[in-house]
């Protein structure tokens, strides 16, 4: 089985999620970024990730998706200044909704699985962000001191077994 991990990462932290399922996978692998993929053909099953940015996926894993992923069976990982865990129901709904969105755009491929965990907002993107005076960015902005440290071991560590999960399904640890 041909296996493809490819990722878009800004400031590196879905490129750590990438790197823990890579490890995990046996051979044959590879890891791309997305600008390095001209075509999916003779990959059997592909890891896409990238991270959440205004509710849904960047531009540039849009048109990753639209021109690659129909027909192909592939696995999300995605990373996100939401945090996972949040007993607040309003964050809680908002996140499902990112994720509803972002699984949307992969409506024309076979999806085997989604795998989500928080990223760490750098503080230069806070910056900016804080900088943009739209009020849902500097909201996020906000998020920064939450989020320092992720994807952290715990979440890398489920990253990977994800992968394992995808790789044999049914079989536990
Ligand atoms: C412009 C911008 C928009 C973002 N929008 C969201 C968002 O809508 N929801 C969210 O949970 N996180 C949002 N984030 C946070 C990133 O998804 C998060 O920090 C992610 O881990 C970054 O991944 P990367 O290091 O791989 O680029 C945004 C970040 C940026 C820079």
């Amino acid at each position: 089985m041909r296996i493809l991990v490819v990722y878009w990462s800004q400031t590196g932290n879905t490129k750590k999620v990438a790197e823990a399922i890579f490890d995990t996978l046996p051979e044959e692998k590879s890891m791309k970024t997305m600008e390095e993929v001209e075509s999916l053909d003779g990959y059997d099953l592909v890891f896409i990730g990238f991270p959440v940015m205004q509710f849904g996926p960047p531009p540039p894993t849009r048109k990753f998706l639209a021109a690659h992923a129909a027909g192909r069976k592939i696995a999300l990982f995605l990373t996100h200044a939401m945090p996972s865990d949040s007993d607040d129901p309003q964050q809680q709904e908002m996140l499902a909704k990112e994720l509803d969105r972002c699984r949307s755009f992969c409506s024309k491929s076979e999806l085997s699985g989604l795998f989500h965990c928080q990223g760490e907002l750098s503080e230069k993107t806070a910056n900016e962000l804080m900088d943009s005076n739209i009020p849902m960015l500097m909201e996020f902005a906000a998020m920064r001191p939450h989020t320092i440290g992720h994807p952290n071991y715990a979440e890398l560590a489920e990253a990977r077994d994800f992968a394992g999960a995808i790789l044999f399904p049914g079989k536990s640890n």
